[in-house]
């Protein structure tokens, strides 16, 4: 059992292989944190201190006890109006204009599996993988009842939060805030570690200490953003990837959000994460409900390489589904850097026959193929396919490519709309925009109110009418702006727009899903800019950054790789100098950095030299040879590209016989010192044989004092050592 609810001192204890988490029911009903951390037993209620602290006022019902005080002590899920002073988690107002709520407790449910949310991504487990706890807390003056989930899935190491809010009244309320999860640490010196960025350079690693006054990052842009990721880190001053605790909370949500993370006047952390705030004004109808979108957390006492594996591992196999989870990734090519919008069909076929020739499983018909759509500034929301453009109709186009041996993927952008195409002259009131003010353009195009059904649904049915004319393995969902003039014609909650929003985007994603099993969903929004645990639940794989240059994705990916798995990562080879940075890089170097990640090319290939072909053969080959273990291995950071001298990285078979070790040299000086990389995770007292060259060595030295990168020159260059656990024991 990995949840336990003790009677005697009203304790509810959730076990994971390696951690422990519990709550206390307390003496007035609220519900109070007691412990997150390293896996123990007991009771953990003698944290819990009491003193008469001024200005931290106390419950009627604590009567003259000036020492209890919702402003000092942990709890679960804190909402305001209890006289709780810190940021809450849960803002209410009610039918009669007065904001608050004060939820005690009145119940739980114990159960096998994991809950689901109606509507809502969420991690799933089977009934053997996954118990849930159900809390259930009243508002005794409203009424109104919030159930607090709680998902455990032990032999990942996590523990998932979400709470659904009812209103059993007869009048609507508001829900001002609404975030599932809450950590509050009662003392201890944290680090807070965030991802930030900005289209084209997703995802940067920040790490400063949690000081007074709070530190925010979330999103007000409609989606996850390239700005801040929705994930956040806490980790003690002197944790590494090695060693040392550190909690991780991930969102798994794709639309606006917040983390907010204060040390307050007693030196306590409180970290709160989930949907945010602004721009939000939920309202539930008499009988309705609310589910707040889920939270996963995870807790390692060894360092940030574990907290990532943790991370990955429940993604990757509880958050991602469908008949790709597991791996067969295809290799594909895409059009966009190979020609952008200046596609034929015989250009495309043309590409189909080069990835046949070069041993690439799919060609992926990039932005450019329906509408009038030569360009960014028309043709949005006209899927109807340019037959005129393609010089065929779709199907005979992608028979054409099938008979090369070649699959076919499309890209498409259903939530957006440019001024100058047929649906938005037909239909104008379908965008989000505000009456009798212009809104805001970004790259020339509007956004579809997605948060109205019967426009999800006319794009729905379009979208399948395409998907219908041939033989589609693969689709390329993108979305290339953020929201703004989120006014919704249909209804005059307008506070509710932008999580409907959301909701009719799942919807759309779950009705493709459910409709076209077999098709591989990649998700994109500029790149990076929705790479969430939200989005991955209906697309395996993200378009990771519309930066394909190998240094600077380097960086990006290294910042991904600390909440999602390596197969979730879109990563393509492209042409040099690159499109976006200008840099030369050599395509080895190119191949080894795509190589973390779903794996493909973003350029003509016709444009290169015979050498070069036969490198992509090369790479191709190799890819094959590693899919398995890059996909299910153990990621392991070995450096920090943005310090230290070489990008490296290693991937390491879970039952530790294999591993592959990539670096890329991002400096070059003359008399250049030796790099060594240091390895990690290997099975100590055991020798290692590097497969390429035969030589064998001693895991706990390759781990101590690493490997000499062989001496090369020229800039940017790539090493990839892959090596075999050998029969032959060390000291034998
Ligand atoms: C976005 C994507 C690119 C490409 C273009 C097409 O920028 O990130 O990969 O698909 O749109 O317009």
């Amino acid at each position: 059992m990995s949840i336990l609810f003790a009677e005697q001192d009203r304790t509810f204890t959730l076990h994971t292989k390696d951690t422990t988490y519990q709550m206390k029911v307390d003496r007035y009903g609220f519900l109070l944190h007691l412990y997150y951390g390293r896996k123990t037993g007991g009771c953990m209620d003698y944290l819990l201190n009491y003193a008469d602290r001024g200005f931290s006022g106390n419950p009627y019902d604590a009567g003259t006890d000036r020492t209890y005080s919702m402003d000092a002590l942990p709890q679960e899920l804190p909402c305001q109006g209890t006289g709780d002073y810190r940021s809450p988690a849960v803002i209410i107002k009610n039918p009669d204009g007065s904001y608050g709520c004060d939820f005690r407790y009145n119940g739980y449910r114990i159960s096998d599996g994991k809950y689901g949310l109606l509507g809502l991504p969420a991690v799933y487990a089977s009934k053997e993988e996954a118990q849930t706890l159900e809390i259930y807390m009243e508002d005794p003056a409203t009424g109104v009842r919030m159930t607090l989930l709680y998902g455990v899935l032990p032999e990942q190491n996590i523990i998932t939060r979400s709470a659904v809010i009812e209103n059993p009244g007869k009048e609507k309320i508001w829900l001002e805030k609404a975030q599932a999860a809450c950590l509050d640490w009662l003392h201890g010196a944290f680090d807070l570690i965030t991802f930030h960025g900005r289209h084209a350079m997703e995802r940067n690693v920040q790490r400063a200490p949690v000081t007074h006054g709070a530190q925010v990052i979330g999103s007000r842009r409609g989606t996850s953003s390239h700005q801040y990721n929705p994930m956040l880190i806490l980790a003690g001053r002197e944790t590494t990837e090695d060693a040392g605790s550190c909690y991780a909370m991930s969102f798994v949500y794709s639309g606006n959000f917040k983390g907010e993370v204060e040390k307050d006047q007693f030196g306590q952390t409180r970290a709160l994460l989930g949907l945010s705030d602004e721009l939000f004004s939920y309202p539930v109808e008499p009988k309705g409900k609310f589910h707040v979108p889920e939270v996963i957390l995870t807790y390692s006492s060894r360092g940030l390489a574990e907290l990532s594996q943790n991370l990955h591992r429940c993604i990757r196999d509880h958050v991602c589904r469908g008949r790709y989870r597991d791996g067969g990734r295809p290799i594909l090519l895409n059009s966009w850097e190979a020609s952008y919008f200046d596609i034929t069909g015989a250009s495309i076929y043309e590409l189909a026959k080069q990835s046949a020739d070069l041993g690439i499983d799919m060609l992926v018909m990039d932005d450019g193929w329906f509408g009038k759509r030569d360009d960014d500034n028309s043709g949005l929301g006209d899927w109807y396919v340019n037959e005129e453009k393609l010089g065929e109709s779709l199907g005979s186009l992608i028979r054409r490519i099938n008979g090369l041996g070649v699959k076919f993927g499309i890209w498409i952008e259903p939530e957006g709309i440019n001024e100058d195409s047929e649906l938005y002259r037909k239909h104008p009131d379908w965008v989000l925009s505000v009456p009798g003010r212009n809104p805001v353009r970004a790259r020339n195009q509007l956004v579809l109110d997605f948060s109205r059904r019967d426009v999800v649904d006319s794009i729905f049915e379009k979208i399948c009418s395409i998907l219908d004319q041939g033989n589609i393995e693969y689709v390329k969902w993108d979305m290339n702006r953020s929201l703004s003039d989120c006014y919704s014609r249909r209804t005059e909650d307008q506070g509710r727009v932008q999580h409907d929003y959301v909701l009719g985007l799942y919807d759309f994603l779950e009705r493709l899903v459910q409709r076209y099993p077999d098709i591989l969903l990649e998700g994109c929004s500029g790149g990076g800019g929705r790479f969430d645990a939200g989005m991955l639940y209906y697309t395996p794989q993200i378009w990771c950054s519309d930066n394909t240059d190998a240094l600077d994705r380097l960086q990006i990916q290294y910042g991904t790789s600390f909440g999602y798995p390596i197969s979730a990562v879109g990563s393509h080879v492209s042409a040099v100098p690159n499109h976006q940075t200008g840099r030369l890089t050599p395509f080895r170097t190119r191949g080894i950095t795509a190589m973390a990640g779903t794996f493909g090319y973003e350029l003509d290939p016709g444009t290169l030299l015979e050498v070069e072909k036969e490198q992509i053969r090369e790479q191709v080959h190799r890819y094959r040879e590693y899919a398995k273990l890059i996909h299910n291995g153990l990621y392991y950071r070995l450096t920090d590209p943005g310090k230290d001298a070489a990008g490296a990285w290693e991937f390491l078979s879970e039952d530790g016989s294999e591993i592959l070790v990539s670096v890329v040299m991002q400096e070059i000086h003359g008399n250049m010192p030796v790099t060594y990389i240091c390895l990690k995770g290997l099975k100590p007292g055991c020798m290692y044989e590097e497969t390429s060259s035969g030589k064998t060595y001693a895991s706990d030295a390759l781990m101590e004092t690493g490997i000499p990168l062989p001496d090369q020159s020229g800039e940017y260059c790539g090493y990839q050592m892959h090596f075999k656990i050998a029969k032959q024991q060390e000291g034998e």
